[in-house]
């Protein structure tokens, strides 16, 4: 038996609505978490609780206006990761989801909650219509073998696309996966 703790008893939870404003500080607490950690995930060091609410405050308003779905991975009612998958296309790309803001607070990590979510991410863009993902990540990052092990086809690399929270370039790996 592993002494590492697995995703048993993880509950992936689809929020919208007063449920999502109700979450609002626990998932920026995980987005700080990760930008804390170093994690290229659009924003910069120094980053506070308030900045990552006030994203997630954002992307909580396209949820309502069915432009993008949110997943919550909640560990005894405590949001420790979460992910969503952006809706909105243009018009003739119906069919085309994008996946956006994976993220697990670096305690709850190696558990395979990004896998979990992942897979309910993948369930959820499929009800939604989606045959089709894409996404982009950090090049040598764990991310990056994640996505490869759950069976996305990577396109190839953008150098110096991005920057790490404490200002150093970071490339990009493209991936797409049909669903
Ligand atoms: C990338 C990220 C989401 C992965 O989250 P995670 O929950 O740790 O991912 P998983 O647990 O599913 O897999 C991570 C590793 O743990 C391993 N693992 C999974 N379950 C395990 C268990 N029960 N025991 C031991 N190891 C385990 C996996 O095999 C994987 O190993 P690898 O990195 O050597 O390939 C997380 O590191 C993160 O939030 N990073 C910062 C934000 C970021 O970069 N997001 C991606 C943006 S595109």
């Amino acid at each position: 038996m592993s002494a590492v703790p697995d995703s048993a008893g993880i509950e992936v939870r689809r929020l919208a609505g007063a449920a999502l404003n109700a979450r609002l500080d626990g998932l920026a607490a995980v987005l700080e978490d990760c930008v804390s950690g170093g994690a290229s995930v659009s924003y910069m060091a120094p980053f506070s609780h308030a900045q990552a609410r006030e994203a997630f405050a954002g992307m909580a308003a396209e949820v309502e206006q069915g432009r993008r779905l949110l997943l919550a991975a909640l560990d005894d009612g405590a949001v420790v990761g979460t992910v969503q998958v952006i809706l909105a296309s243009p018009p003739n790309q119906p069919h085309r989801g994008e996946i956006a803001k994976l993220l697990v607070h670096r305690r709850a990590r190696r558990r395979g909650l990004a896998a979990l979510l992942m897979e309910h991410a993948e369930a959820e863009a499929r009800a939604e219509g989606k045959s089709l993902l894409v996404l982009d990540t950090v090049t040598g990052d764990p991310a990056e073998r994640l996505y490869a092990r759950l069976g996305w086809t990577r396109v190839g690399v953008i150098p110096n696309y991005a920057l790490y929270p404490d200002g150093r370039f970071c490339d990009t790996t493209v991936f797409w996966k049909a669903i």
